[in-house]
C-alpha cells in the first residue's frame, strides 16, 4: 500500500518534469552555494508528491529536500528529494529521477526511483527484494576493481569540502576499470543494484538522495556502508556501496593519502 502510493506520486512528478524540460522561468540558488539551483520545477515536483502522500496518509511525516520538514513525529516518514539531478535538468541533460524512500520507525521499509527519460522504475520493500520494472535485479558479481565500472558524483561545495573528493576520484581512475559521473546519485545507486555499475561512492550526500537506494542495493545482495566500513544510516554523509565482492578493494581505496 505504501509501496502503491510511493509509485504513483513517483510517477506523477517524473511525468511532470519530463514535459518541463526547457520550460524553466525562475533559478535559484541555495545555502550561498553558486552551483547550488534549485527552481519552481524542484518545487512544483515536490507539491506533487507531498499532495499525493498526504491525501492517503495525512498523519504520516515528510522530509522533502526543498519544503524540509513537516509532522516529525509520526510511525511512517517519507523522504523526498523531488528532483535529483538538477544540474542535468536545467542543462536539457536527460538524466534526472524522482526518489521517494519510506521509513517505519527509523528504518527504510520501502522505496522507489523514477527515470523517467528512460520509463525505469526501481523499487524495494524491506526483506521482498528489489525490481526494476518488476524484474528482479541483482548486484553485479565482478570479482576486481580493475574490472570494476564504478560511479561518483561531487558535492557542489567541491572546493571547500574537507573530505578531499577529487583526491578519491583520481585515486579510484588508477585502480579500476573506468568511472562515470552520472550526476543523479539515486539513479548511481539504483544502477549497483542493477548490476550495471560494480560500486558507488559520494561525500556530502543527503537522507533524500539515498533513502530508496539504499534499500535497493540491500535486497538485491549488496553492501553500503561509510568509509570506514561502519554500516551506513541514510544521515551519515559519506557513503560506499558496492557488490559487496569488490567493497573492501574500495575501502582500502578511500583510505589511500591525499593524491593531489
Ligand atoms: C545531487 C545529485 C548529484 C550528486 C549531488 C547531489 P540534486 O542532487 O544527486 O549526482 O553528486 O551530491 O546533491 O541537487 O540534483 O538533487
Ligand atoms: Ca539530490
Ligand atoms: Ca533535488
Amino acid at each position: 500500500m505504501v509501496l502503491d502510493v510511493a509509485v504513483e506520486a513517483a510517477r506523477e512528478a517524473g511525468m511532470f518534469l519530463k514535459s518541463s524540460v526547457g520550460k524553466v522561468k525562475n533559478i535559484e540558488t541555495k545555502e550561498g552555494e553558486v552551483r547550488n539551483m534549485v527552481s519552481e520545477i524542484d518545487r512544483g515536483s515536490e507539491e506533487i508528491i507531498i499532495n499525493r502522500i498526504k491525501r492517503q496518509f495525512p498523519s504520516h511525516a515528510i522530509l522533502a529536500e526543498e519544503s524540509g520538514a513537516h509532522d516529525t513525529s509520526a510511525e511512517y516518514r517519507w523522504v523526498i528529494d523531488p528532483l535529483d539531478g538538477t544540474t542535468n535538468f536545467l542543462h536539457e541533460v536527460p538524466i534526472f529521477s524522482v526518489t521517494i524512500g519510506v521509513e517505519r520507525m527509523g528504518e527504510i521499509v520501502a522505496g522507489v526511483v523514477y527515470d523517467p527519460n528512460l520509463d525505469e522504475l526501481f523499487t524495494a520493500e524491506k526483506g521482498s527484494g528489489s525490481y526494476l520494472n518488476g524484474q528482479r535485479m541483482r548486484v553485479s558479481q565482478t570479482p576486481e576493481l580493475i574490472h570494476s565500472l564504478l560511479v561518483t558524483g561531487f558535492p557542489y561545495d567541491i572546493a571547500r569540502n574537507p573530505d578531499h573528493p577529487a583526491d578519491h576520484f583520481t585515486n579510484f581512475l588508477m585502480e579500476a576499470q573506468g568511472i562515470r559521473r552520472l550526476g543523479s546519485a539515486a539513479l548511481d545507486l539504483s544502477y549497483v543494484a542493477a548490476g550495471r555499475f560494480d560500486g558507488f561512492w559520494e561525500v556530502q550526500l543527503q537522507p533524500w538522495d539515498m533513502a530508496a537506494g539504499v534499500l535497493f542495493i540491500r535486497e538485491a545482495g549488496g553492501r553500503v556502508t561509510d568509509f570506514s566500513g561502519a554500516p551506513s544510516t541514510i544521515f551519515k554523509k559519506n557513503v560506499l556501496a558496492s557488490n559487496g565482492i569488490i567493497h573492501d578493494a574500495m575501502l582500502r581505496v578511500l583510505a589511500q593519502p591525499r593524491s593531489l
